[in-house]
């Protein structure tokens, strides 16, 4: 009977003990924390803040393919969008020097699998990666240029 009990314990403990350790659990709950930063201007339902009947502050992820592409995902964060239109109230901002490897990683981990459905991590070496490759690019990147890593 003590026997079973403290195989129970154990057995629950290791089961909490992954559960936390889980990568994307972990991803999840740092990308929800540093999401809040980006529910400024995109709302914390994804929808895009509304600041009159008609105008956004930033676009919903619904319709987003750029979200599905991670390098173009990564590269707009890290660079920026340059404002073409007036078709939103906010501007999309670099972030490169507000959100280190890890911190990126998980903000697209979490909009990929809150937003549009994708079941999968970014891992801080893929955006090591994205970071170094586009290190010598200063301008804020347009969506046509997005758009080409889309398709
Ligand atoms: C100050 C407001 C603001 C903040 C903060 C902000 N964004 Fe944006 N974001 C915008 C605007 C405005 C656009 C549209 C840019 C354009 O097309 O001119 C945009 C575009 C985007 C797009 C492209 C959507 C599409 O049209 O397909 C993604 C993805 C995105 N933002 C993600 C994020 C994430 C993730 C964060 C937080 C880490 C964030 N943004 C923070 C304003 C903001």
């Amino acid at each position: 009977m003590k026997f079973s009990l403290l195989t129970l314990v154990f057995f629950s403990l290791s089961f909490v003990t992954s559960a936390y350790s889980n990568p994307k659990t972990t991803a999840m709950e740092l990308g929800k924390a540093k999401y809040l930063m980006c529910s400024a201007c995109h709302g914390m339902d994804g929808k895009g803040l509304q600041i009159s009947p008609g105008m956004l502050m930033a676009p919903a992820y619904a319709e987003s393919t750029l979200v599905d592409s991670p390098e173009a995902f990564a590269l707009l964060l890290l660079k920026g969008i340059a404002k073409e239109g007036a078709d939103f109230m906010g501007v999309m901002a670099p972030l490169e020097a507000a959100l280190n490897d890890e911190d990126m990683a998980a903000v697209m981990t979490y909009v990929r699998n809150t937003y549009r459905g994708h079941d999968d991590v970014i891992s801080p070496s893929q955006v090591e990666e994205w970071r170094s490759k586009y290190a010598d690019r200063k301008e804020p990147v347009t969506r046509a240029e997005l758009q080409e890593l889309v398709e």
